[in-house]
Order: C-alpha cells, then structure tokens, then sequence
C-alpha cells in the first residue's frame, strides 16, 4: 500500500465511523437511516411498539396501532401517510410541533418498512 492509498484507506474507515456516531445527514444508504430509526424508538415505540405491531395492552382497544396490518401504509401514499403523523388523528398525537419536515420524511420511510405486502 503507497503511503496515498494508506491515507484514503484511513479516510474511509473515519467516514464510515463518523456515519455510525452521526446516523443521518449525508449518510444515508439504501432505505430508511439509522436516525429514523432512533427518531421511531423515542417518539412511537410507546404507542406502537419496536416492531412496530403495536404494545399489547392497547393493540386491543386500538387495532390500528399495529403498523403491520395498515392499509394506508399498504397502499403507500407517503403524502397522506406523512401528514398523520404531522397532524395526528383520532388518539394518534401530531408532531408536528416536535420534528422537522425532514425528520417526519425520514419517519415515513421507516414505519414504511413495517407495512404488509399485498
Ligand atoms: C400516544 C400513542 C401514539 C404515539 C406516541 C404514536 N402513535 Fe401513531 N397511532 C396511534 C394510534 C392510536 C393510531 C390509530 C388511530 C386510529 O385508530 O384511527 C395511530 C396510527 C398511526 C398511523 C396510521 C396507521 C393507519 O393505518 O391508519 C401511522 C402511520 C402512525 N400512527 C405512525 C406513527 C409514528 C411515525 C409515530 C411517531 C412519530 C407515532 N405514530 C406515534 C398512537 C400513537
């Protein structure tokens, strides 16, 4: 290895951790980024679980909490699905107050990832 591609190498492998420590902006792969993911487990898990099938002592009460099973996200109208949680609906609180547009975008794609396949 010349001392140049030793330096690139070294570049690379900073990137790469930086991605990791920061988890967003600029690094984003394929799919849904890591902060999205961080943003769901603060901001939904109580409501509808890490895996997204809603907790179970409301999944009763409230079957549409179970991401898995919801038609609008089936359909993938990313419009409609990002205003429901911009404006909240029923007993489903907004954040709109609380995230940024990019922050809800980024929520979409994510919960996205639970939708059931038709
Ligand atoms: C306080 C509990 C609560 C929290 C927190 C919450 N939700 Fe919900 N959410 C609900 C309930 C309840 C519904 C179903 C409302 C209904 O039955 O009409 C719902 C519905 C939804 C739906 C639509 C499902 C469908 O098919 O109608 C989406 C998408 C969604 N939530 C995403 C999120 C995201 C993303 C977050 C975090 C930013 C979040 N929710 C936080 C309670 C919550």
């Amino acid at each position: 290895m010349t001392p140049r591609s030793r330096r690139a190498a070294r570049a690379r492998t900073l990137a790469a951790g930086l991605c990791a420590a920061l988890a967003g902006s600029g690094c984003r792969g394929h799919g849904p980024s890591a902060a999205a993911a961080a943003l769901y487990v603060k901001n939904c898990a109580s409501c509808h679980a890490e895996d997204g099938r809603g907790v179970p002592a409301r999944r009763g009460l409230e079957p549409r909490l179970d991401l898995s099973r919801s038609k609008m996200l089936a359909k993938g109208d990313r419009g409609l699905t990002s205003q429901r949680i911009a404006w909240g609906y029923n007993t489903m609180p907004g954040f709109a107050h609380k995230l940024t547009p990019g922050e809800i975008e980024d929520l979409v794609a994510f919960v996205e990832t639970f939708a059931p396949v038709e």
